[in-house]
């Protein structure tokens, strides 16, 4: 597995309704995709699959809901090399990157990772 593979961009927008959507009825029946916070749980958990089935031997992209360095962190944990974000840039703008890149490196301190690269996949060991 994972010949001329680089990576997988996992995932992207769901179509599903989370129950805990708060927004008034017309909007959360609209169809398409539903991108930000409610998907989180959902695409941590489609990413912890992908990890799980790939072994870790193809690089993950993690994406969906990451409005913090600890929202990236978990993904990482998850199983992400690299994370992506959309929502939170509309939302918050693209100096938000620098706040995200320093509550990360807290997270890894915190819990005596070196890097990005050693806290891949921790919830797996
Ligand atoms: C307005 C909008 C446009 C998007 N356009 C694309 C696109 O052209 N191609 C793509 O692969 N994903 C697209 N996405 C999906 C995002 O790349 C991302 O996978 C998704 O929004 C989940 O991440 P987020 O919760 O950080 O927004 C779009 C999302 C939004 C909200």
């Amino acid at each position: 597995m994972g010949e001329g593979i680089d990576g997988i961009v996992v995932s992207n927008t769901t179509v599903r309704r989370p129950q805990a959507l708060r927004s008034p009825t017309a909007l959360v029946q609209e169809e398409g995709g539903l991108s930000g916070a409610p998907l989180r749980d959902l695409s941590n958990h489609v990413l912890s699959r992908f990890y799980r089935y790939t072994k870790g031997r193809i690089p993950l992209i993690g994406v969906g809901g990451i409005f913090s360095g600890a929202d990236a962190y978990a993904k990482i944990r998850a199983g992400a090399s690299l994370v992506q974000l959309y929502t939170a840039l509309a939302y918050e703008g693209p100096f938000a990157i620098r706040r995200f890149e320093l509550e990360l490196a807290h997270c890894l301190e915190r819990d005596g990772y070196r890097n990005v690269a050693e806290a891949v996949g921790a919830d797996h060991r």
